[in-house]
């Protein structure tokens, strides 16, 4: 399914309402976040954390040197990672997503070329420029019924 949002704040409002959505329901999930840099994949984690609960004094910074970032003051906990200077599956076990993909909601950036490693996700999100237009990204998303179908509700 293929839609826009035109702004930031479109992006935004999405985000924390699948948050609430994701806290209601409050079992483990798993999110991949596609799209070129400054697509806009941190952003809609920002919105998603404040969404799910997680209190607006911790801030949520790109985890792009730190690979993963953990949020427990959420339920389901949040798990934010960003691939993109993983080098191998190696280094992912070590990291111990394994054991958080059990209970947790895992949000990863450029986490396609390990998909073999970590599974399909639940919701898979696309997010990408659109011409002469600063702020609206087109969105597609994949993945369960219930995941396409709240996150398109929601926008
Ligand atoms: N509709 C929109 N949705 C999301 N971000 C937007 C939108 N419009 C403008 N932006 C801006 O685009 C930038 C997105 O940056 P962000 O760090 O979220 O990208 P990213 O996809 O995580 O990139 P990277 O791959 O480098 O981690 C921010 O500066 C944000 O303010
Ligand atoms: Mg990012």
């Amino acid at each position: 399914m293929e839609w826009v949002w035109k702004t930031e704040a479109d992006t935004a409002n999405a985000a924390r309402a699948l948050g609430e959505a994701l806290a209601q329901r409050n079992e483990p999930f798993l999110i991949f976040l596609e799209g070129e840099l400054g697509a806009g994949k941190t952003a809609f984690v920002r919105a998603l954390a404040r969404g799910l609960g997680i209190p607006e004094e911790i801030p949520i910074q790109s985890p792009t040197f730190s690979i993963f970032r953990e949020y427990p003051e959420s339920q389901p906990s949040l798990l934010h990672g960003d691939l993109y200077r993983l080098g191998s599956e190696d280094e992912l076990e070590e990291l111990g997503l394994e054991e958080r993909l059990e209970s947790w909601l895992v949000v990863l950036e450029w986490a396609e070329r390990f998909e073999d490693a970590i599974g399909k996700p639940d919701l898979l999100l696309r997010l990408g420029h659109i011409d002469h237009s600063p702020d609206a990204r087109s969105v597609s998303a994949a993945g369960t019924e219930w995941a396409v179908n709240t996150l398109r509700e929601l926008s």
